[in-house]
């Protein structure tokens, strides 16, 4: 591979298409909206995996085409894959911009499955490092994340600080990107700009995370989890905020810089609570449960770097993005709660944590999330398979969407049960169930009432109802990574 000096970019740089990874994603989309409204030509990149509803995806896709139109072009396809990269640079008249968001993003799933996020984060991030050195680049920007800096107790997060103790695997994949990204620089001489980005929220949010997850559940009169005792906090910032600071450092190519895009005045948990109830008119349900692994107490970007070096300026306080959140989301959900579906799954969630709390033997789990269990079980075969969060990067391979963990409990669960369950079929009524198996499931929760399996089943047997009126469920019923189609049903789709 030759080195091209890339140390001053060309003057004709904004004639050349920019390339966006993760364009069908939350941040990316946005991104690239931006860019298309100031007449840029974008070239999108994403795989469309389905961390979450790949129809919210795919979605954003369609809205960057009907905006576009023939400014934007979309391929689907892994970013590790060499060969895509090298159709589209050579297609595109090797595109010299590059505003790189595609990441398996997620603290807590990285725990349970950290090989996908070390495949599209690191080996991801490379292949894209790669191309740019192979073919010349004026200016590359990339998402790295918050979560670098850890457990830090620092009032503010500077990107003076020492970041070499991330607490999860995604903040080490993020770090270990900051590193390569210098190491290109240094050897290629490419302008690239790591960006610390701050717990964004806005319309079209990704719905594993708190803001959008608290504005549905708490719309649709489901409870909410809140891991702590709610004095944990954060520096929200949103999306708008955000793509100003990535556009601000694409246009800004300055050798390698890293940058915090945040706020800079954090919330804390409660406070948020409240204003989603205020912006919802809707009093919260909420289930207290312990701290989690891998969660950091608070976020607080020092801001000041890319106030002065990129002219950032964050112009949208919390309460303000979450009122526009709460917008969005009633037009895009006007009859969220309403549907039949809407009002079952609620009943049913509060069901689940009653069972959670109740301290007496009859009240029953929900039967139903049994079936489910046994159905996933018995496609897994001899066990020795082991179960993935959610997806992969190539989504075309079928994952349940239960953590290992939690189906490991649950297997042990089973054992303890004096008999071998019988197949799923015909157990979808409560009646034939196993009674022993369903006490000692029970039986647990009581003895255990933050059992990890609890809202994880409650989100499968959630998005997967039609499984059960199916003779005899298959994994692809239960799991598929699109539910099927019911104009009736609830149109987000399932809880994250
Ligand atoms: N949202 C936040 O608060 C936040 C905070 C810190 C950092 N980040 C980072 O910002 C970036 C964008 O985050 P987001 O919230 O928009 O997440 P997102 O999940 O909505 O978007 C990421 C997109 O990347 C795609 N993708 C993942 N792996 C891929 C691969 N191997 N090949 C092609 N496409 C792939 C996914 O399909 C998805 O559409 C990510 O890098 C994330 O780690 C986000």
């Amino acid at each position: 591979m030759s080195a091209l000096d890339a140390s001053t970019p060309d003057a004709t740089a904004e004639k050349t298409p920019i390339v966006v990874t993760g364009v069908a994603g939350f941040i990316g989309s946005h991104c690239a909206e931006r860019l298309l409204e100031r007449g840029e030509t974008v070239i999108g990149i994403d795989e469309v995996n389905d961390y979450y509803d790949v129809k919210v995806k795919e979605q954003n896709v369609a809205l960057l085409r009907k905006k576009g139109s023939s400014k934007f072009a979309f391929y689907r396809g892994d970013i590790c894959d060499k060969k895509l990269l090298e159709t589209i640079w050579a297609t595109h008249g090797k595109p010299r911009r590059v505003v790189h968001m595609a990441a398996r993003a997620g603290v807590r799933p990285s725990i349970d499955d950290p090989f996908v996020y070390v495949h599209s984060n690191v080996e991801g991030t490379t292949r894209l490092l790669e191309i740019a050195a192979k073919y010349g680049s004026d200016s590359f920007v990339f998402a790295s994340s918050s979560s670098v800096y850890g457990g830090s107790t620092a009032t503010t997060f500077s990107e003076a600080d020492a970041v070499d103790h991330p607490v999860s695997p995604y903040a080490a994949t993020k770090k270990a990107c900051e590193l390569l990204a210098y190491t290109y620089h240094h050897l290629y001489n490419l302008h690239i700009a790591a960006l610390r980005f701050f717990t964004v929220f806005g319309p079209r949010g990704r719905p594993d995370m708190a803001p959008l997850k608290f504005v549905d559940k708490i719309s649709r009169g489901v409870p909410i989890q809140q891991f702590g005792d709610g004095t944990s906090s954060r520096d929200y910032t949103y999306v708008d905020d955000v793509v100003q600071g990535i556009i601000l450092a694409l246009d800004t190519p300055a050798g390698y810089q890293v940058y915090n895009l945040g706020n800079g005045s954090p919330t804390k948990l409660t406070d948020f609570i409240s204003l989603v109830e205020k912006e919802t008119g809707k009093k919260a349900s909420i289930e207290l449960l312990p701290e989690q692994p891998g969660d950091v107490p608070r976020t607080c970007a020092d801001i000041s770097k890319a106030r002065k070096m990129l002219g950032y300026d964050p112009k949208t306080p919390f309460a303000d993005g979450i009122r526009k959140l709460v917008e969005w989301y009633r037009e895009a959900h006007p009859h969220v709660g309403e549907t039949p579906e809407c009002i079952a799954r609620a009943a049913m969630e509060r069901r689940l944590m009653a069972a959670a709390r109740r301290k007496d033997r009859e009240q029953m789990l929900d039967p139903e999330l049994l079936t489910l269990f046994r159905a996933a079980r018995q496609s897994r075969g001899n066990g020795r398979d082991r179960a993935h969060t959610v997806g992969r990067s190539n989504p075309s391979t079928l994952r349940p969407r239960i953590t290992s963990r939690s189906f490991d409990d649950l297997c042990l669960l089973e054992r303890s049960a004096s008999e071998r369950p019988p197949s799923p079929v015909g157990e979808a009524r409560a009646g034939k169930l196993q009674r022993d198996v369903l006490q000692g499931f029970v039986e647990t929760v009581r003895e255990k009432p933050t059992h990890p399996s609890i809202p994880t089943l409650a989100m499968v047997r959630a998005s997967r109802s039609s499984a059960l009126s199916l003779r005899s469920p298959k994994m692809a019923d239960v799991f598929a990574p699109t539910p099927p189609t019911n104009p009736t049903s609830f149109k987000h789709g399932p809880a994250p």
